[in-house]
């Protein structure tokens, strides 16, 4: 009887460090990527362009301050990505191109 319950227990724990470890592998984008070139310049004018796509099509899930707490966050899984975050900020502009062109569910591809 005991011995079930230490079995069981080391089970769950092994389970829930399986989950966590999937949980946490990062969306990884192809090395070549990286070198892709942004062909359109950053001014006031792209910048502002930019911000009208993002609350149209972005904000729902990512939130209007790109935080990932949009309305539709909470149901998701994984979580949208913090724009805000080192992890997303330190990205290339190819790498940031080709997830936001390929998707990843529940992320759709644009
Ligand atoms: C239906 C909800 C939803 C919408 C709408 C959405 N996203 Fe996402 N986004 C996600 C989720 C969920 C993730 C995390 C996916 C993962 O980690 O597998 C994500 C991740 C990302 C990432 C990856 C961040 C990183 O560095 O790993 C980028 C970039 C991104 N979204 C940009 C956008 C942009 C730009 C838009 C609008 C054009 C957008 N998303 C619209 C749900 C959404």
């Amino acid at each position: 009887m005991k011995l079930n319950l230490l079995v069981l227990i080391t089970t769950g724990l092994v389970f829930i460090q399986f989950q966590t470890k999937a949980q946490s592998s990062a969306w990884s984008s192809p090395p070549s990527v990286n070198s892709l070139k942004n062909p359109v310049p950053s001014d006031p004018v792209s910048v502002k362009a930019g911000k009208k796509l993002y609350e149209a099509n972005c904000t729902p899930c990512h939130g209007n301050k790109g935080k990932g707490d949009g309305i539709a966050a909470a149901s998701l899984s994984p979580k949208p990505a913090d724009h805000t975050s080192q992890t997303v900020q330190k990205e290339s502009d190819g790498a940031l191109f080709w997830k936001l062109s390929e998707g990843h569910n529940p992320m759709p591809s644009y």
